[in-house]
């Protein structure tokens, strides 16, 4: 398994790195038999996985059972859990307790956390020993705020205070950064300016590495892509076919067949039957 140290080392040698989200067993295990280089458990999964129309429902108790699936599924693969919205900006000692839910309960390699506005709790976990990824750019968590889902930093002040944000989370400890929606010339800017690797999503191929849903990668059970995502896949064509063939051969009796079906011994049968 790869470590923080590991991916420090990739942005060094000018390695990508690939990260992709799951949220239960099977997408896990695909996803680590596939080689990514990391998972995250992200809070995308209220949209993609449990139909909610914003992050903004997810529990903590949800993010522990989908993470603990996940370890399972991926038992080999660094693992970073999203706190979802509103468990990390209160008190210190309540944004802890619940981060130590991912790292300690959940078994979660680290947190990601959203925003420029949480670099104290960014410090905090770090100092207690949780590897800590921040995420700046669009950060979804924020829907009701932003009042849509839009590029950020294409301005000359928003620009240069991502940049800011972006250097104040790696000064409080943050191992990774994940940029969401930014031109890529900021991206390609801010990689340069970071020690600490830039993982990019809507956030062009200057990053250091990519992160991509799990959902929006393989074609499963999405309608809409968002400009920055090339499905690689369309796996919900095939399970479409699959379940109308079976409606189709339950219908017209073709299955089950002999192959599929238990059958008794001959007396048996014939005391049952006369
Ligand atoms: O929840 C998520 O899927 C994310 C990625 C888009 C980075 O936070
Ligand atoms: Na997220």
């Amino acid at each position: 398994m790869k470590t923080t140290k590991d991916f420090l080392q990739m942005k060094r040698s000018g390695e990508k790195i690939t990260m992709i989200t799951t949220y239960d067993y099977p997408s896990a295990k695909l996803s680590e038999k596939a080689g990514v280089d990391m998972i995250l458990v992200g809070d995308s999964l209220g949209m993609v996985q449990l139909g909610y129309t914003s992050t903004v429902y997810v529990t903590m108790d949800d993010m522990v059972i989908h993470t603990k699936a996940v370890k399972r599924g991926a038992p080999n693969t660094f693992i970073v859990a999203d706190m979802p919205f509103a468990t990390y900006h209160g008190s210190n000692e309540s944004a802890l307790r619940q981060a130590l839910r991912l790292y300690q309960e959940a078994g979660a390699h680290a947190v990601k956390v959203e925003g420029p506005d949480v670099m104290e709790k960014i410090q905090l976990f770090t100092e207690t020993g949780i590897p800590v990824v921040a995420h700046l750019g669009l950060t979804p968590q924020q829907i009701g705020i932003l009042g849509a889902y839009k590029v950020q930093g294409k301005e000359w002040t928003e620009a240069q205070k991502l940049i800011e944000d972006a250097k104040n989370c790696e000064k409080s400890g943050a191992f990774s950064l994940v940029l969401e929606c930014v031109p890529r010339q900021l991206t390609k800017w801010i990689a340069n300016e970071l020690s600490i690797p830039v993982i990019g999503i809507g956030a062009g191929v200057d990053a250091d590495g990519q992160v991509l849903v799990y959902h929006d990668l393989i074609g499963y059970g999405v309608d809409r892509l968002a400009k920055f995502v090339k499905p690689y896949g369309n796996v919900q064509g095939e399970i479409v076919k699959a379940i109308k063939t079976y409606v189709q051969d339950v219908k017209s009796v073709q299955f089950p067949e002999e192959r599929h079906t238990y059958t008794m011994k001959e007396e048996v049968i014939d005391q049952l039957y006369g």
